[in-house]
């Protein structure tokens, strides 16, 4: 019998468990502390260390038996003030990484109650955290420290105090509640003192669940805590497509703020029937009517409990700006971050009868030639087509089943060529040119204008790298499917599977659980369908299917690699008067769609009846995909942008962060600085040269140049309207390079930003810093390589790696508070500044014009020898 002890109980293991890696055996549900996490399983990412006698281990690795009988701890038995610290802090994104970040931590707090930022710092390095939030961590635990440095200030200009009012009730209703006009499909009050809000996005660790509330909260006059919000559950809540391009709070937000005031102003009419009162006298707090002459006392729930709908088919007034007191200010705190950090909160810990995993090929292109392997029950085989997976009670034994099973399959290759990691000039004279007429790509001709001044610049295939990697439940039952997922888009997905499966969509429901940020278009489809498969297999059984690093890092679709050759004209009097933009790139978009001639889910096209992926075709709405925000933000005389489509990429390719926004951003910022050169004029005057016409984007860059004192130094800029019509954002970075080893190291990111009305400040801030925070690791670090077979070289994070601990910058960030506007969405709008401004910074730091990303010392040292 292994023993030990665990926080504060006492743990017994079969001996026969001896090798299993600590992490699976804590996991098991005869021990059931769920809070160390499967992030590679090869002691590099730090997401599954616990303290073992008070030091930090990676569980992964570790033999139970070799804990002996020592003390086992792990964040779900760290109720200390470092756990404390991190959580009142709301010091995370996702979440995934912030029970291994509290072991690192407490580790060290331990040692020296008081440690220095640098040792906070070293402690962490080991933990991998792939949202960006890293600067947070820091300050929460160098305040704990006591230094004090730690402390964000909160930073709020005065900018923005214009016309403010009700919102006007002869506005066209918000679309979504167009499309759900049912008042009891957004608000109910299922209880004394509790409102419901119902939503179909979900959170993806950029706290919008906790700014829905507040919406909410808001919107009806209760307080801000009796609000919880149900996401992301089909036949539940409303279908509101796919959680994407940071509109979230622009769409489910304006319909749930129309649908409060909907219910408040119900409400209010009930009260007024009942006490005989005009509704226009009687006013609410904290969801009590209140008024002159009301001597009873009477509620929203008093009023509900008889029920509350109706079909909303106009808007109502909602409440003027000017009144809010919980839209805008600080100190909402997020309701998942504690669990996250204490218990079960992810699709990886949803309980399952059985643990599956996918034996995948080589490549893409790779199918099954031949698979000879028994497996014993409790052991499952599922083999459709070339999808191979293996399913079995115990998960290390679904582990080291998988490994057996990918021994015995043999796989023939289709025959793809080697692939490269940016677009070739071959491939770049076949794309199909679209120039963009007001916006829009068009199939007019396409005819190049010569310019004097020329650029050209990439960025490599991407990986989303998520913490975690993809995992779901799934069910039969009776003919009827059930999933649990971190889909951003489960009523799509819905449809898709009930297609792949030939059923009804009725007979599917998929419900959307917590997954590590996925950034995008990530595996968190596919794997719902790798569930699904395995648990057809095992009707009236839980199975939980979990990828591996490995499985992530070569499976997931990739972040498509760009191309963008930049020219212009300068004017007599140094000013831009003719700007070319062409950009060359695959799709951006595939995810599911009912709609899609296509499946678009990894194993579709491996099963033995298989479903062919959809043949991308070009995007031609405004600010989609390859083209987005290749329009700059600046004004000239002459503007040509033209997208070129390549259809066929040979690995799939879709949705990162920002789509086309990154690389044309970074594209288009630093020609900004090459023509500003040229120009002889400073970068912020240059570029103020061409924003006269864009007050508000003079209005970041001014704030963002105050905050960061000024450009002198070696320091560069970037600005940037997230889709030009979102979110304006501007990103001063200050760098260090290290000649010798040709290593950049960026100090400090200032960042002002303009996304109309704050809901959520802190929320704001959060994705701000943490989109600037992964610019800065792509632009620096990454990028995916292939090997001779076509297939994806790096499988994990040594080989893939990502910006750590003791890489990131200090963050400093100003919101520009904007109440008259409506929310514009935060969560992508640093990307492309800040990879702007650090490709600036390294100019203004060595003279040297890096144009291809990553920024490797490799790069760096082939730019100064002129390759
Ligand atoms: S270091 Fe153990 S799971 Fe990553
Ligand atoms: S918050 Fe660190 S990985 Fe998401």
């Amino acid at each position: 019998m292994i023993r030990f002890r665990l926080n504060d109980r006492s743990v017994e293991l079969p001996d026969a468990a001896g090798e299993t890696p600590l992490v699976y055996a804590l996991r098991d549900p005869r021990v059931g502390d769920m809070t160390p996490k499967v992030g590679c399983g090869q002691e590099q990412c730090g997401a599954c260390r616990v303290l073992v006698d008070g030091a930090p281990v990676y569980s992964c690795t570790l033999p139970s038996d070799a804990v002996g009988d020592r003390h086992v701890e792990t964040a779900a038995g760290l109720d200390t003030p470092v756990r404390r610290a991190l959580v009142e802090a709301d010091a995370t994104q996702c979440g995934f990484c912030l029970p291994g970040i509290v072991v690192a931590a407490e580790a060290l707090f331990r040692e020296d109650p008081s440690p220095e930022p640098a040792a906070i710092v070293q402690a962490l390095d080991p933990q991998l955290c792939r949202c960006g939030s890293h600067p947070r961590v820091v300050r929460a635990l160098v305040a704990l420290a006591g230094s004090g440095l730690g402390e964000a200030p909160p930073t709020w200009s005065a900018a923005g105090q214009g016309a403010r009012g009700a919102r006007p009730d002869d506005r066209p209703l918000p679309p979504a509640l167009v499309a759900t006009p049912s008042l009891a499909r957004w608000i109910r009050f299922p209880e004394p003192g509790r409102v419901l809000a119902l939503t179909g996005k979900v959170d993806v660790g950029q706290g919008l669940l906790t700014a829905l509330a507040v919406i909410v909260a808001e919107e009806l006059d209760v307080g801000f805590e009796r609000v919880s919000v149900l996401s992301g559950h089909t036949g539940h809540t409303p279908d509101e497509g796919v959680t994407a391009s940071s509109l979230s709070i622009e769409t489910s937000g304006a319909a749930l703020r129309q649908a409060s005031a909907w219910a408040r102003k119900l409400l209010l009419e009930r009260a007024s029937e009942r006490l005989g009162a005009p509704a226009t006298d009687l006013a609410v707090r904290d969801g009590e009517i209140t008024g002159p002459g009301v001597n009873e006392r009477l509620d929203y729930w008093d009023l509900a409990n008889e029920g509350l709908d109706a079909e909303i088919d106009h808007s109502v007034s909602e409440k003027p700006a000017q009144s809010h007191t919980l839209v805008g200010r600080e100190g909402h705190r997020r309701a998942d971050v504690a669990p996250k950090a204490t218990a079960a909160a992810f699709v990886h810990d949803v309980p399952a009868d059985l643990h599956a995993r996918p034996v995948r090929p080589p490549s893409l292109h790779h199918r099954l030639t031949g698979l000879e392997v028994e497996v014993d029950a409790p052991g499952v085989l599922i083999v459709d087509g070339s999808f191979v997976a293996i399913a079995h009670p115990d998960e290390y034994e679904a582990v080291r089943l998988a490994e057996r099973v990918a021994g015995a399959a043999r796989w023939r290759s289709a025959g793809e060529a080697p692939w490269t990691p940016r677009i070739e000039a071959s491939r770049r004279r076949a794309a199909e040119a679209l120039p963009l007429r007001d916006g829009v790509p068009t199939r007019a001709e396409w005819r190049p204008t010569p310019t004097p001044h020329r650029a050209r610049y990439t960025r490599p295939f991407l990986m989303h790298g998520s913490l975690g990697p993809s995992a779901a439940m799934a069910r039969w039952t009776a003919e009827r499917l059930y999933v649990e997922c971190a889909s951003r888009g489960v009523e799509p997905l819905r449809q898709v599977l009930a297609r792949v499966f030939g059923m009804d969509a009725a007979d599917v429901e998929l419900r959307h659980v917590p997954g590590p940020g996925g950034y995008g278009h990530n595996g968190a489809d596919d794997v719902a369908l790798d569930a699904a498969l395995v648990a057809r297999a095992v009707p009236g059984r839980t199975v939980s299917m979990k990828w591996s690093r490995e499985d992530e890092h070569a499976f997931e679709p990739l972040g498509p690699p760009m191309h963008m050759e930049l020219g212009a004209d300068l004017d007599a009097d140094g000013r831009i008067a003719t700007w070319t933009h062409d950009v060359y790139g695959y799709t951006h978009v595939t995810r599911v769609h009912p709609q899609a001639p296509g499946v678009d889910l990894l194993a579709a096209r491996w099963l033995a009846q298989p479903f062919a992926p959809t043949r991308p075709r070009p995007a031609l709405a405004p600010e989609v995909g390859i083209h987005r925000n290749a329009l700059p933000i600046y004004r000239f005389a002459d503007t040509q942008v033209t997208k070129h489509f390549l259809p066929d990429a040979p690995v799939r390719t879709s949705a990162l962060r920002g789509l086309g926004a990154q690389g044309n951003v970074f594209a288009i910022e630093s020609f900004m600085d090459e023509l500003a050169l040229a120009a002889g004029v400073a970068p912020d005057a240059f570029r103020r040269l061409h924003l006269a016409h864009d007050p508000r984007a003079l209005a970041v860059l001014d704030a963002v140049l105050e905050l960061a004192g000024g450009l002198d130094g070696p320091r560069g800029m970037g600005i940037a309207r997230y889709k030009n019509r979102q979110g304006c954002a501007a990103v001063v970075a200050e760098v260090a390079v290290d000649e010798e080893r040709a290593e950049i190291r960026v100090e400090h990111l200032w960042i002002a930003a303009d996304v109309g009305r704050v809901i959520d400040p802190d929320g704001s801030r959060n994705q701000l810093e943490g989109s600037a925070v992964q610019a800065v690791s792509w632009c620096l670090k990454e990028a995916v390589e292939f090997d001779e077979r076509g297939a994806v070289a790096n499988r994990d994070w040594e080989s893939y790696p990502i910006l750590r601990f003791s890489e990131v910058p200090q963050v400093r960030t100003v919101l520009l508070d904007r109440p008259e506007s409506e929310p514009l969405g935060a969560g992508e709008a640093t990307v492309g500044p800040a990879s702007g401004a650090l490709a600036n910074a390294v100019f203004a730091a060595t003279g040297l014009r890096v144009r291809d990303l990553p920024m490797t010392p490799d790069r760096l040292r082939r730019v100064a020898a002129g390759l």
